[in-house]
């Protein structure tokens, strides 16, 4: 039995120790949002956070994370409760098939918590393991600064209220 948490719920499962993180994920836990591209570490679309840190989890096996958090694209946001990034990238109509988006979405987010204002090489390096076959790149970096400006219009408004007690 190996014990891992996701999205905040614990798992207890019985699955073989060296099984692919994104194949427990998406077969065990019915949690498809991540998707298999290459297998081999090599294109982004399965990345999730492992402890906060983006991962790429279809190179990952299931015991080098027992016990340890998970994030998958379905612990970011919701329909009706998106997050900022998300919502950016709505705004920018970023994807095109889309195949790719959920683990563009889960590097920019883990970009933004470490980086909450990244110049354009910061976002080039933050991402460049994330591939997309559409090549929506400009519009993903459009996204993302449009997150971080968001943000920090956030960030601002909560210190503002701190400052005032409003
Ligand atoms: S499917 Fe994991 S990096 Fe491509
Ligand atoms: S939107 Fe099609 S692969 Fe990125």
């Amino acid at each position: 039995m190996i014990e891992l948490t996701v999205n905040g719920v614990r798992h207890t499962l019985d699955v073989e120790a060296d099984t692919p993180l994104l194949w427990v994920v998406r077969d065990y836990l019915n949690l498809t949002g991540s998707k298999f591209g290459c297998g081999a570490g090599l294109c982004g679309a399965c990345t999730m956070h492992l402890n906060g840190s983006p991962i790429r989890s279809c190179i990952t096996p299931l015991a080098a994370v027992a016990g340890q958090q998970i994030t998958t694209i379905e612990g970011i946001g919701s329909s009706g409760n998106l997050s900022t990034v998300q919502q950016a990238w709505v705004e920018h109509n970023v994807p095109q098939c889309g195949y790719c988006q959920s683990g563009q979405i889960m590097s920019a987010s883990a970009l933004l918590r470490d980086n909450p204002n990244p110049s354009d090489a910061d976002i080039d390096n933050a991402m460049s393991g994330n591939i997309c076959r559409c090549g929506t790149y400009p519009r993903i970096k459009k996204a993302i600064k449009h997150a971080a400006g968001q943000l920090s219009a956030d960030r601002n408004s909560d210190l503002f209220k701190e400052l005032t007690h409003g």
